[in-house]
C-alpha cells in the first residue's frame, strides 16, 4: 500500500502545526503503524522558515513527552501534488491553503480540512493561535490538539487500512 501524506499547516509553522505534526507521529508509533505514513507541517507564512519551533511550545511538548524537532517552511505549490491531507488549524490558515489550491490545475489527490473537524471532546472551531499570549496557550493548543488528532488518526485508520 502507498504511504498516507499528511501535511498540517498553521500560519508561521512554529506553534501549532509542528505540535500537531510531532502528536500525530507519536500516536502513529505508538499503534506500530509508522511506516504507512508520510508526515510534515508547514506554514502559509515565510517570517519563519528555517527556524526551529517556538521554545515555548517545544518545552510545553516536552513536559508531555513529546519531541518536536521540525524547522519551519512555507506551503507551495508541490504539496498540492504530494500530499493526501492537508489539516489546516484555523479558518483563515484554510482560506489561505484552498485559494492556493484553487489556482492550481493538479491538486486533486489533495483533500483540505480543518483538524477540528475531527475532535471529540473539545467544542473549539480552530486552534487558537498561542504566539502572542501567555504560556497556558501553548498548552490549551496540545489538549485541544490531542482530542482532534485522535479523531483525524481514527479517520485515516478506518479509511485506509
Ligand atoms: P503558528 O503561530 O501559526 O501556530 O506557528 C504563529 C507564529 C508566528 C506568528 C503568528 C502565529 N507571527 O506573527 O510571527
Amino acid at each position: 500500500m502507498e504511504r498516507i501524506s499528511v501535511l498540517f499547516v498553521c500560519l508561521g509553522n512554529i506553534c501549532r502545526s509542528p505540535a500537531a505534526e510531532a502528536l500525530f507521529i507519536k500516536k502513529i508509533k505508538e499503534r506500530g503503524i509508522e511506516d504507512g505514513f508520510l508526515v510534515d507541517s508547514a506554514g502559509t507564512g515565510s517570517w519563519h522558515i528555517g527556524k526551529k519551533a517556538d521554545s515555548r511550545m517545544r518545552l510545553a511538548a516536552k513536559d508531555r513527552g513529546i519531541n518536536i524537532t521540525s524547522k519551519a517552511r512555507q506551503i507551495g505549490k508541490n504539496d498540492f501534488q504530494t500530499f493526501n491531507y492537508i489539516l489546516t488549524m484555523d479558518d483563515s490558515n484554510y482560506q489561505n491553503v484552498m485559494a492556493l489550491k484553487n489556482r492550481l490545475i493538479y491538486s486533486d489527490l489533495c483533500k483540505v480540512m480543518k483538524i477540528q473537524e475531527f475532535a471529540n471532546s473539545f467544542q473549539e472551531k480552530e486552534v487558537p493561535d498561542p504566539y502572542f499570549g501567555g504560556g497556558e496557550g501553548f498548552d490549551n493548543v496540545l489538549d485541544i490538539l490531542t482530542d482532534s488528532i485522535s479523531g483525524f488518526l481514527d479517520y485515516v485508520v478506518k479509511n485506509h487500512f
